[in-house]
């Protein structure tokens, strides 16, 4: 008898011990994921998401003015809505007249974030990028920047607003870019994926983990990568095939060698934020992919050289969902301000 309750013991002891061995090595893979999945990704800095300042608001205004287009039809947020997270949907834009563009609307949310604006990085900030819709015959069509000061100038709303921002009331285009770039860069929102990269393990759930597990695993995040996911590095679109072969047409655009004028950058973009890309169809440079599903796909094919899995493929799918704020959640006030109460974008 007593050597049997022995037996039992040690048998207990060691099923424990197993059991132990197996939720450390549990730990350990939590912890690994974690730790190398902060080596790439940065969460949204805690204060960025609270800021709210009169040259922010001064910047919403005047990404909502329509007379900032040649014939006051078409404002920024005509492309960029921030109820529609900063896109506007279509393959291409539409800008005045119904003229269009040959590029996707990027999104204007987490474009802080990235090392130059558009998707050859022809622009070196968001200051210098606002010229370029402005004066872009397909976009708003001015003749030049003195249009839109001049026509700012007329406004004693406007002239006050300049004078609450800037103590004096003198329209200028560089307070003009200035305002509408910091507006720009209070477009961030807040998921649990922050949490998680803050440390909170448990603010993924197990599917999510095991998108980003694959995502590190294949190597998309050392190119995803930063606050935003992306707009960190520039990189060649189709490293293991012709992306043309892969979408199906022939699309004219030599990516940022139209910038460099180098060989080299043929191909090459602005590698794009993945924040909040389950609302961001169509996706690609030319918009020419609708569903994420194929994007993701098409990713591996010409990006790391692999087939994707279809349960590969949809557990990438909800790791980028837990990236991207539920547009439930996506609150905006009546001025077209997003606004960044972290509890409603907990996500
Ligand atoms: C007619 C539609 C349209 C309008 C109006 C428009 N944009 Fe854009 N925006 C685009 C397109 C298309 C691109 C991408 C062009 C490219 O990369 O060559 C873009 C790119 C951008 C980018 C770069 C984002 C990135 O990922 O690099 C920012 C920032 C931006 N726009 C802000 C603005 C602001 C500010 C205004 C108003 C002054 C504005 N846009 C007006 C269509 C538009
Ligand atoms: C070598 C760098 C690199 C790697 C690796 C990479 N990507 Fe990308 N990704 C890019 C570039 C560059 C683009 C923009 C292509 C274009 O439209 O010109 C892009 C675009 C995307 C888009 C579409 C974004 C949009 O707004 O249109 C998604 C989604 C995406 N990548 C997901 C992934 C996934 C998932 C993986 C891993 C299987 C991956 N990427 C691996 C560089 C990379």
């Amino acid at each position: 008898m007593r050597k049997m309750l022995w037996y039992a013991a040690l048998w207990v002891l060691a099923l424990s011990a197993c059991t132990r061995g197996g939720r450390d090595e549990a730990v350990g893979e939590e912890q690994r994921l974690y730790e190398q999945a902060r080596t790439y990704l940065f969460p949204l800095p805690a204060t960025d998401s609270l800021r709210d300042t009169a040259m922010e608001r001064l910047g919403a205004r005047l990404y909502e003015e329509k007379a900032l287009s040649l014939d006051s039809t078409v404002s920024c947020a005509t492309c960029h809505p921030v109820a529609h997270y900063g896109v506007d949907g279509k393959p291409v834009s539409e800008g005045i007249m119904g003229r269009r563009g040959t590029r996707n609307a990027p999104t204007t949310f987490f474009s802080g974030y990235y090392l130059a604006q558009f998707w050859d990085g022809r622009a070196k900030d968001l200051e210098h990028q606002v010229t370029g819709p402005l004066t872009n015959p397909n976009e708003m069509g001015l003749p030049d920047t003195n249009r839109a000061v001049s026509r700012l100038r007329r406004s004693v709303s406007y002239r006050r607003h300049f004078l609450r921002v800037f103590g004096d009331s003198v329209v200028t285009y560089s307070r003009l870019a200035n305002a509408i770039a910091a507006y720009e860069r209070s477009l961030v929102t807040e998921t649990r994926l922050d949490a998680y990269l803050r440390g909170d393990l448990d603010a993924l759930g197990p599917d999510e983990k095991a998108g980003l597990r694959i995502m590190l695993d294949k190597g998309c995040i050392p190119c995803h990568s930063g606050t935003a996911m992306g707009g960190a590095l520039y990189q060649k679109f189709g490293i293991f095939d012709d992306y043309r072969r892969q979408l199906g047409h022939v699309v004219q655009d030599s990516g940022r060698m139209a910038v460099t004028g180098l060989e080299q950058d043929r191909d090459v973009y602005k590698v794009p934020s993945l924040r909040n890309i389950v609302h961001t169809a169509p996706y690609f440079h030319d918009g020419s992919v609708s569903r994420l599903e194929d994007a993701i796909r098409i990713m591996g094919r010409l990006q790391v050289g692999m087939e994707l899995s279809g349960k590969e493929v949809r557990l990438i799918r909800r790791f980028l969902e837990a990236a991207s704020v539920p547009s439930d959640s996506l609150s905006v006030d009546e001025n077209g301000r997003l606004l960044r109460d972290r509890g409603a974008l907990g996500g």
